[in-house]
């Protein structure tokens, strides 16, 4: 397929907007990327250092809540794909005022920016916790796109507040829009300060893995190339004011049990596990039925849980030197975060 489009990437030196630049520029090599990133503690350029130099790559290094940077960049945009946005649940209970700011009022500028600018489209990358938390051992519940919002942590009520801007846009301005409401994402290129990829760099570091509480919570993994593929065909689907549910697993799976199978593949034994106090208002359960996504517009997740974690860890075990200088440099949150 031919895309000529000039895209608006917000948040794109972070995980998954990084993943969708690369992504999307090998298989769109005629389309234009603007990458407006802030350059937070989770931005990190290194992700993109194979297209760095790329002619239709420009990268912009500022805010999304400065609205005359945002308004300067809209000028020559036919479609924004908004990552950007403090993404951590903990620190969002450490410190939810920057996630008002950046998750809140950043979309709003950006909102406001395209439609002032006549842009054609405006997908928004959300998250499946603004649902809120389902019960265990209750397979037949699952989030969809008709779910009731119901956030618990400051991060999911910042981002449950974008998404309703998102739609109230559409609705009341006509704003071209689509939603992804996407669960779990892991893979190259996360911060490890989340589970995962914190798992790994822990146990190569000879490092204890914190499991908060008892381990049994559940969440929905998603290779993050399979998001990628998801907000594809959704940017490429002929639907305007449409939220698609985006997931991964089949069947639920404990933390406790992936960092086992993190241990397991890593040749370490469970004595590595260090329970730890638990996150306050953890979420149970997280299941997401993605079958609209899949009915509509063909989208399935291509890789299994079992062959993206080994991946991941070989990425990680390739790749000190990305993540390394991340966690030395963050030591003051990891403490905070742990010593509760
Ligand atoms: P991330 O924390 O890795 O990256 C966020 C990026 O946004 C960073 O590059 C950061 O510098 C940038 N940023 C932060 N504040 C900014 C600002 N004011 N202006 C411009 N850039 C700013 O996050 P991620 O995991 O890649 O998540 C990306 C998006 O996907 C977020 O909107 C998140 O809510 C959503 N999401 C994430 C997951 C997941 O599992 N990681 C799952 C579902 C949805
Ligand atoms: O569901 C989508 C969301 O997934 C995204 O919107 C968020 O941006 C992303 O951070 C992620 O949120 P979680 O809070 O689910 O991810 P995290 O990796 O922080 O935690 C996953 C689970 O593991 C959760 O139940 C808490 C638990 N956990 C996490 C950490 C960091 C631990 O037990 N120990 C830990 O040290």
């Amino acid at each position: 397929m031919q895309e000529t489009r000039t895209l608006l990437v917000t948040g794109g030196a972070g995980f998954i907007g990084s993943n969708f630049i690369l992504y999307w520029l090998k298989k769109y090599p005629e389309s234009k990327i603007i990458n407006l990133d802030a350059l937070t503690y989770a931005g990190n350029l290194a992700n993109l250092r194979s297209i760095q130099n790329y002619p239709n790559y420009t990268f912009v290094e500022g805010s999304i809540t400065n609205k005359e940077l945002v308004d300067n960049i809209m000028d020559d945009v036919d479609a924004v794909v908004h990552f950007a946005a403090e993404s951590h649940v903990d620190r969002s209970i450490l410190d939810p005022g920057i996630f008002l700011q950046t998750n809140v009022i950043g979309t709003h500028i950006l909102l406001e920016s395209a439609l002032t600018n006549n842009v054609q489209h405006f997908h928004h990358i959300s998250t499946d916790e603004v649902f809120g938390s389902l019960p265990l051992n209750t397979p037949e519940a699952q989030f969809s796109e008709t779910t009731p919002y119901d956030p618990r942590s400051p991060y999911s009520a910042s981002k449950a507040s974008s998404d309703h801007l998102v739609r109230a846009y559409g609705e009341t301005y006509g704003l071209s829009y689509t939603i992804t409401n996407c669960s779990n994402n892991y893979g190259e290129y996360q911060f490890p300060e989340k589970l995962i990829p914190l798992a790994i760099t822990n146990i190569m570091d000879g490092l204890k893995v914190p499991v908060y509480g008892d381990g049994m919570q559940v969440r929905d993994w998603l290779y993050v190339q399979d998001h990628c593929t998801a907000i594809d065909l959704v940017l490429h689907a002929d639907k305007s004011s449409n939220t698609y549910v985006v997931g991964g697993l089949t069947e639920d799976v404990p933390n406790i049990e992936i960092v086992k199978m993190i241990l397991k593949i890593m040749g370490k034994g469970e004595d590595m596990i260090e329970f730890v106090t638990d996150r306050p208002g953890h979420d149970k359960r997280y299941s997401v039925n993605w079958s609209k996504i899949k009915t509509e517009l063909g989208w399935k997740p291509s890789v299994s849980f079992e062959e993206g974690l080994e991946k991941t860890i070989h990425w990680y075990q390739e790749n000190r030197h990305w993540w390394e200088p991340l966690k030395a440099a963050n030591q003051e949150f990891f403490k905070k975060n742990y010593s509760k």
